[in-house]
């Protein structure tokens, strides 16, 4: 396949964690340099659940910050708000019109809901032709994300199907790129690695926040001296991530061996944390320090963003029958 354009987005709800960073981020930076990228801070689709603008606001640009601390370099890759492009909830108004209900009672993060005895919103229902209108605005071929996005990938390619079978080629067809082995980074209690359930370990954590969590992992009661499985050790996932292959290869070793505690592989792993993402933490505090170069970098990605969304935009309405 050609590879033109490279599409992603985070939504701004908090600080990001290894799970985005690993499964989204850094894949995401990774294609910077094999065709034209696209990311953007998805505020629109926060909406379905911070209410506080201030914190919106905050998180928008915290969010972008962190992106850029962690590679992405604006001068290739283009870095925007979604909200600075509005058609994109025309165009998702366009395809709710294309889209089954069944297709949307089927998504996995409305069934989640619906499973906790939650009321959902309408906005958390569409939620995912929100998501297909980002996709299909930017002529986006390559969407790399975490596993828990497939979904929502699929919907996409459904919906862009769906509309060039019934008023002509508009759309390209998109694909979702999930990196296996990040594709679900497991959290602290040994779940999947998310905001929502408060298991996460953060990219830019303050020393003694993050060495507590490191600290707090589950693990199970094996004495010191006894040999333990490391396959089913979400310290040692978390160490892969992060430690060199030597040192990866001594833990695993110790684990089957016997002889060292739980407590000493976290001190291993706080540590391999704490130097990894040191000079991201460096790059951070300095790009911090210039809210001016962040407000013009995403000025000038919603720029070039518009410049690819309106002729999109066009061409729906024209084949739609709209003025
Ligand atoms: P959260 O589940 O914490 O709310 P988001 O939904 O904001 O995370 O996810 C942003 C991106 O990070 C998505 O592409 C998602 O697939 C990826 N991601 C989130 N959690 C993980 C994880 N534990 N492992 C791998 N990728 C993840
Ligand atoms: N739904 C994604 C998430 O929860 C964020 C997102 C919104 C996105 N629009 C997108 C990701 C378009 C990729 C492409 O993480």
């Amino acid at each position: 396949m050609v590879v033109s354009r490279i599409l992603s987005g985070i939504k701004p709800t908090g600080r990001p964690h290894l799970g985005n960073y690993f499964g989204m981020m850094r894949p995401g930076i990774e294609w910077q340099d094999k065709g034209e990228a696209f990311y953007f801070i998805a505020d629109y689709h926060a909406l379905t659940t911070v209410h506080d603008p201030a914190l919106l606001r905050e998180y928008s640009r915290s969010v972008a910050l962190d992106f850029l601390a962690c590679g992405l370099d604006p001068s290739k890759a283009v870095l925007f708000r979604q909200s600075d492009v509005p058609e994109v909830t025309e165009l998702a108004w366009l395809l709710t019109c294309l889209t089954p209900m069944p297709m949307l009672e089927n998504c996995h993060a409305y069934k989640d809901h619906l499973n906790k005895g939650k009321v959902p919103s309408h906005g958390l229902f569409a939620y995912p032709v929100l998501m297909a209108a980002d996709i299909l605005l930017y002529n986006s071929n390559i969407v790399p994300v975490g596993r828990d996005q497939k979904q929502h990938v699929e919907v996409t390619r459904d919906l862009a199907e769906k509309a060039n079978r019934t008023f002509g080629p508009i759309f390209t067809v998109p694909e979702a790129s999930i990196v296996a082995e990040v594709a679900t980074v497991i959290g602290l209690d040994g779940q999947k690695m998310s905001k929502s359930y408060n298991n996460t370990l953060g990219l830019f954590e303050e020393e003694k926040v993050l060495r507590k969590k490191v600290m707090s992992i589950v693990t199970d009661s094996s004495p010191v001296e006894a040999p333990k499985d490391p396959s089913s050790s979400s310290i040692l996932a978390l160490y892969k991530l992060c430690a060199e292959p030597a040192a990866v290869a001594l833990m695993e070793d110790q684990f089957r061996s016997g002889g060292v505690g739980y407590g000493d592989f976290k001190k291993r792993l706080f540590d391999a944390l704490w130097s990894r993402f040191a000079p991201l933490r460096a790059r951070r505090a300095e790009l911090a320090s210039d809210p001016a170069a962040l407000d013009a970098i995403l000025e000038n990605g919603a720029d070039r963003a518009r410049a690819v969304a309106l002729p999109t935009m066009s061409r729906m309405r024209q084949a739609m029958g709209l003025r």
